[in-house]
């Protein structure tokens, strides 16, 4: 190679190294604001949801013509299936959610319900298992504090605990099941989420996401999409009397991934067999992956 042949490949490369060094500098740099940011819009999340607890579970009957229960109802029964769990979708014909998922009947068996909120979802799981151990975790203390009442009201032993859902308090492979009932979208970071949630679910262990996916095109996804941003955040703010809480409903959910980018977003947090299920219409999705049992040495867990 000629002495000019190597200065010219020479300098591309130092540039190269200078350039790939001032974007490492520029991420390290954005960093901080970026985690200023993610601080910033969990703050305002969590002051929301406190102030519109009172009327949360009034307003999620009201707003969704009462299916909010079945949506749930539909996610409980995906979390405890012990049969074969297909969502008939497109994403993952061949795949059985339910492989290693174990006993649910045991008493050993483990559900954690993330963005708990007013416990709806932990309670209708609970409802239907009463031998699991059933626990709930949201960053709103207020939100909590109407799900306690609940759980008091109905007996049921369903353990509540303040935490964000990107820092679980939970060692690794702690749980069977885990669960999100219409909280992912407003996590600042969903990503960091989905990798919590794999990280406190056992090999073989199941997550199921509930979440509305932006509204599709076409005449239902206009007509919901018009309700949706025009009659929800007045009603909601009628009865809430925080119509910014109701206005932010729409953003954030026109705003969040469509339903395949979700599913995409869970293998890449290390999900497997992720299938997903559109509900009524496609007004609410739900989601549920797999935590790959081949990863334990040894062979998958059954002794839950
Ligand atoms: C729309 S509510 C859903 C509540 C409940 N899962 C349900 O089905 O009704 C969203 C909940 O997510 C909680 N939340 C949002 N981001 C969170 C986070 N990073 N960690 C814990 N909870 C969070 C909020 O406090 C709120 O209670």
């Amino acid at each position: 190679m000629s002495s000019a042949a190597q200065t010219s490949t020479a300098v591309p490369a130092a540039d190269e190294a200078a350039a790939s060094k001032s974007a490492e500098n520029e991420a390290a740099a954005s960093k901080p604001a970026e985690n200023e940011a993610a601080a910033s819009k969990a703050a305002a999340v969590r002051s929301m949801f406190s102030e519109i607890a009172p009327t949360y579970d009034l307003l999620n009957t009201l707003l969704s013509f009462g299916l909010d229960s079945r949506w749930r109802a539909q996610a409980a029964d995906a979390a405890l299936a012990s049969g074969s769990w297909r969502a008939g979708s497109v994403d993952a014909p061949q795949a059985r959610a339910d492989e290693g998922l174990g006993d649910v009947e045991s008493r050993r068996f483990r559900v954690l319900d993330v963005a708990t909120g007013t416990g709806k979802l932990a309670f209708a799981i609970k409802r239907r298992r009463e031998h699991c151990t059933v626990t709930g975790v949201d960053f709103a203390e207020p939100m909590l504090a109407v799900a306690r009442s609940a759980a008091t009201r109905a007996s049921l032993d369903v353990r509540f605990a303040q935490a964000d859902g990107t820092a679980l308090p939970f060692d690794e492979a702690s749980f069977d099941v885990v669960t999100i009932a219409y909280g992912l979208r407003n996590f600042a970071d969903p990503d960091a989420g989905l990798k919590e949630f794999r990280r406190v679910l056992r090999p073989g262990g199941r997550l199921v996401v509930l979440e509305f996916p932006p509204p599709r095109p076409g005449l239902f996804g206009k007509v919901f999409s018009t309700y949706f941003e025009r009659v929800l955040p007045r009603v909601g703010g009628a009865v809430s009397g925080r119509r910014s809480a109701y206005a932010y409903l729409p953003r954030s959910v026109l705003g969040f991934l469509p339903p395949a980018v979700l599913a995409e977003r869970m293998r890449a947090a290390g999900f497997s067999n992720v299938d997903y299920r559109l509900q009524t219409f496609g007004v609410s999705a739900m989601h549920v992956g797999l935590v790959p049992a081949a990863e334990i040495p040894g062979g998958p867990v059954s002794d839950v």
